[in-house]
């Protein structure tokens, strides 16, 4: 199991090309650096919407554009980046305590999320100044 990074980052997930059409997949705790407990997706999402807004105590993700596309704006506690997603052989991860949205999404954009951790309310971080006084800590 690669060892769990520090750093919100793009992973490169395995692809299969062939003239059939191509494959992708991926295995918990080999590609994705944490054991996978929930899956979700967002999809129709209307124009000029977004998503998420928050950040997460202790769960991992991994974000991966099945379809079409979008954006993640992450922010780390220091400095804020925004992910451009439009691959499916793509998948950011981002360890606990990443400030994220999602916006920008296109027409038809399917987004996969990947989870270590079962749905718990208690996990959420609502407010940007909270989070950065965690990540202070
Ligand atoms: P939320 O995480 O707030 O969505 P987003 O961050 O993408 O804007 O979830 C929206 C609603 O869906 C909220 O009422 C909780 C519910 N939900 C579950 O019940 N289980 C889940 O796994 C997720 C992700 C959300």
């Amino acid at each position: 199991m690669p060892s769990i990074a520090s750093i919100p980052q793009i992973l490169e997930l395995p692809k299969i090309l062939d003239e059939r059409g191509n494959l992708s997949f991926l295995e918990s705790q080999v590609h994705v650096p944490f054991k996978i407990k929930r899956c979700y997706w967002i999809y129709d999402v209307p124009g000029g919407e977004f998503r998420g807004s928050h950040a997460f105590k202790e769960q991992h993700e991994l974000i991966i554009a099945l379809s079409g596309s979008f954006d993640a704006v992450i922010h780390d506690g220091v400095t804020e980046k925004r992910f451009s997603l439009s691959r499916s052989y793509y998948g950011l991860y981002l360890p606990p305590l990443s400030w994220r949205q999602l916006d920008n999404f296109s027409t038809n954009s399917l987004a996969l999320v990947l989870s270590s951790h079962f749905y718990d309310e208690e996990d959420y971080v609502w407010d940007f100044e909270d989070f950065l006084r965690v990540k202070q800590k």
